[in-house]
Parts: structure tokens; sequence; C-alpha cells
């Protein structure tokens, strides 16, 4: 499938401009500062970027790659997906459409705990299968790495069988795993919360099944006092954290995760003013997942007033079957735009080299030496192309490591 040579230099011409922000997170303003060079070429040596800047500048080659006119921007980073999953939500979409609210439908045991059950009867090679198309729909849509939490087995042997069922996966796509603490058991919660402090977490650090630990933070999750107790043992097991926060209520998980030093928090639907102020003064990302805004109909995250506020964005798909069933981490650029008042430089920050920090990674969400040579070829010769479009995909090929991975398009997952 790959069109070039990875060991020697591969020199891609032809680029109408060549879009990146700088490497590292990017907070506030300096999330509008990307670098767009016009008429420009790349360097790529062994998966790497060796060098960007003018065409007329370019080093010489032992492979010329001409991508005839066209705008290239970097891989998207989608760093909020519940990918694996069995069963569907339909008969809940068809509730929710009607009227009856997606919490008062988990609270009566559907929603998430009937993913659960689903989830929990499948094998994991059944996980594994209904999961790659829905990773290769999100590949083609631009994502050249991509987070994937686990959350929905009813018990720990089905929560391991999901972090499997993604290692599986990590030798077909490049995946980041994550312990999602989602939601507690009907009855024998403080238990439950002691069985994850003390054996799950320990054993899934262990194995190196995930590399952070997620919680869900609401009414109808987990409390902030059993949430730090969670995020508490992620931290002795060594594994970095992560929040699902502020999407219906807040709680004062938000404050929580930026004072304990968590890599990001995700929703943030409802944040006011307090949870802006401490994020912006953290070094925490704050993930944006549009796709719930527009699925469930909830408020949209304050992306503008955290990026005036100084605070780090990211945005993600969320994609899962109940709150987001968004196939296309593009699309969640797009949605940040109009959802979010994002520009669409912000917009590719946040699902670049933000992402990026949302999920501990580096070396990978820019253009520029050193960075891994993850990048899209847009069907445009104009990269805000990428943040317009809605509805057909402006991605023409996907590089990963400075190869081509774009594959046709299949049956919908
Ligand atoms: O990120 N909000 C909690 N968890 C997921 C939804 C999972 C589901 O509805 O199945 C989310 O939106
Ligand atoms: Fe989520």
């Amino acid at each position: 499938m790959s069109e070039v040579h990875t060991e020697a230099d591969i020199l891609f011409t032809g680029i109408s401009q060549l879009v990146s922000p700088p490497p590292g997170l990017q907070r506030g303003a300096a999330m509008r500062a990307i670098n767009v060079i016009p008429e420009a070429a790349m360097l790529v040596r062994g998966g790497v970027v060796a060098w960007v800047g003018p065409a007329r500048s370019a080093p010489a080659a032992a492979h010329i790659h001409d991508l005839g006119g066209a705008a290239v921007v970097p891989g998207l980073i989608d760093p909020h997906t519940h990918a694996v999953w069995a069963g569907d939500r339909l008969s809940d979409f068809e509730a929710r459409v009607s009227g009856v609210a997606y919490e008062d439908i988990l609270a009566r045991g559907g929603g998430i705990r009937r993913t659960m059950q689903a989830t929990a009867a499948a094998s994991t090679a059944d996980l594994v299968r209904l999961a790659r198309p829905r990773l290769l729909a999100l590949q083609a849509s631009g994502a050249t790495t991509t987070e994937v939490k686990s959350g929905y087995g009813l018990d720990f042997a089905a929560e391991l069988r999901m972090l499997e069922a993604v290692r599986t996966l990590q030798s077909e796509f490049a995946l980041v795993p994550t312990l999602l603490i989602h939601v507690p058991p009907t009855s024998g919660r403080a238990e439950y919360v002691r069985a994850v402090c003390e054996e799950l977490i320990p054993q899934v650090a262990a194995a190196g099944l995930a590399a952070a630990v997620d919680v869900f933070c609401e009414a109808e999750a987990f409390n902030v006092a059993e949430t730090r107790t969670i995020l508490e043992a992620a931290r002795r097991a060594g594994l970095p954290f992560k929040l699902h926060a502020d999407q219906f209520q807040t709680l004062g998980g938000t404050e929580l995760a930026c004072d304990l030093g968590a890599l990001s928090v995700d929703h943030l639907e409802v944040s006011g003013p307090t949870q802006i102020a401490a994020l912006a003064a953290s070094q925490t990302v704050a993930t944006l997942l549009p796709g719930v805004t527009l699925h469930l109909g909830l408020p949209a995250a304050p992306g503008r007033r955290l990026i005036d506020a100084g605070a780090a964005v990211a945005v993600g798909t969320d994609l899962n079957p109940g709150s987001s069933p968004v196939y296309s981490t593009q699309l969640a650029l797009a949605l940040a735009v109009r959802l979010n008042g994002l520009t669409p430089a912000e917009a590719l920050s946040a699902c670049t080299v933000n992402a990026a920090s949302a999920l501990g990674l580096q070396g990978r969400g820019a253009l520029a030496p050193g960075q891994r040579a993850d990048f899209l070829v847009l069907n445009s010769s104009d990269w805000r192309d990428v943040a317009y479009t809605l509805g057909i995909s402006p991605v023409g090929s996907v590089y990963r490591g400075g190869l081509n991975i774009s594959i046709s398009r299949g049956a919908m997952p």
C-alpha cells in the first residue's frame, strides 16, 4: 500500500501550503500562531520530518514525490474515543429524540449500562472485529493517532478484554489505550472503588495495558471524593490520569483534576468561570467533544472563553454509541469551529499538538524537524478546507511515519 521508501530520504514536493502549529502544547493566543509555508516541500527520513521549507530551497533527495499542488497539514490526533463496544443504542436514540434525557435513560439502567451488558458478553475477538472498521473510519478522516478507552466492562475481566482488544489492534493502528472507570455498580459501590484502586489499576499498570486512567465524574457516575481516590491510585501505580467532567453538572471534578495535575479534562459542556480559570492556570488540557453537543443537544463547551483565558484546548470525536456516534476526527475539528467558537487555526492546533499533549505524547502533531512524519494531503490547495468542509471528507491521503496508509472507503462501520 505504501508508495514511498521509508529508509531513504524522500522529498515531498507540489505542496501548495504546508501548514502546522509549532511542536508542543500551545495555549491561549498561541493556538492561532500556525506556520503557513506557501509552495513548500518536506524532506522525510526514516519516517521522521527532516526538513520543511519553501520548495525553491529544498535539499536534494534520493526520491521525490509530487503531491500535485495540495495543501498538507499534520495528521490529526483524536484524544478521546470509546471505539470498542458491542451492541447498539438505537432504541435509546429514539427515546432521546422523543424527549427522554440521556441521564434519565442511564438512571433507569439503559444508556451506558445497556452497552456494558452487550460488551461484557463479547469475546476479545468480537471486540476487535467490531472496533476495526470504526478505527479505519477515524483514520480515513485524518486521525493518525487515536486514543481508545475501556469502560464498558461490567466486571474487571470484561474491562481487560476491552484493553486486550486495543492491544491487538495496535498492530494495525497507532492507538493510545486508556483505562476508563465509567459507572459504578448499582450496589457495592464502595467495595467496587476499593477493588478498582487495589486490584484493577495495579494489574493494568503492571501489564502495560493502559497509558492512562480516566474517570467519569458526574451525578450518575462517580462523585468527587471517589474520583480523587481513583486518581490517586492511578498516580501510585505510575499512570497519568484524566477526567470526564462538567458534562451535565459542575461537581468540582475539573478543579480536582487541575489540582492533581491531570493530563486533560474532557467534556466541559457546562463549565463556568471557576472551571475556566482552573484550567487556564494549570497545565491540564481542556478537551472539547463537539459531537456530544450535536448529538445530545447539550450546551457547547466554552472553547472561545477557554482560549481567551489562556487555556490549552484540544478537540476529539468522543466516538461512542451513546453520546457521539461521530466517526470522523476531521468533522470534530470542523464542529469545534461552529459550536465551540474556535478559529480554523485554533482548531488545527487543538486536533494536533494539543491533542498530543492531552495524551502525554511528544514527537508528533507538528510538521517540523524531528517530528514523526504523520500528515494529511488535502483534496484542496487551501488548508482551511480541513475546518470548512462538512459531510464529505476534505482529506485525500493519510501518511503515518512517511507511509501512505490511506484506504479506499469501505462499508459503514
Ligand atoms: O464520553 N459521558 C460518559 N461517557 C461517554 C458516553 C458513553 C456512552 O454514552 O456510551 C462520553 O460521552
Ligand atoms: Fe467519553
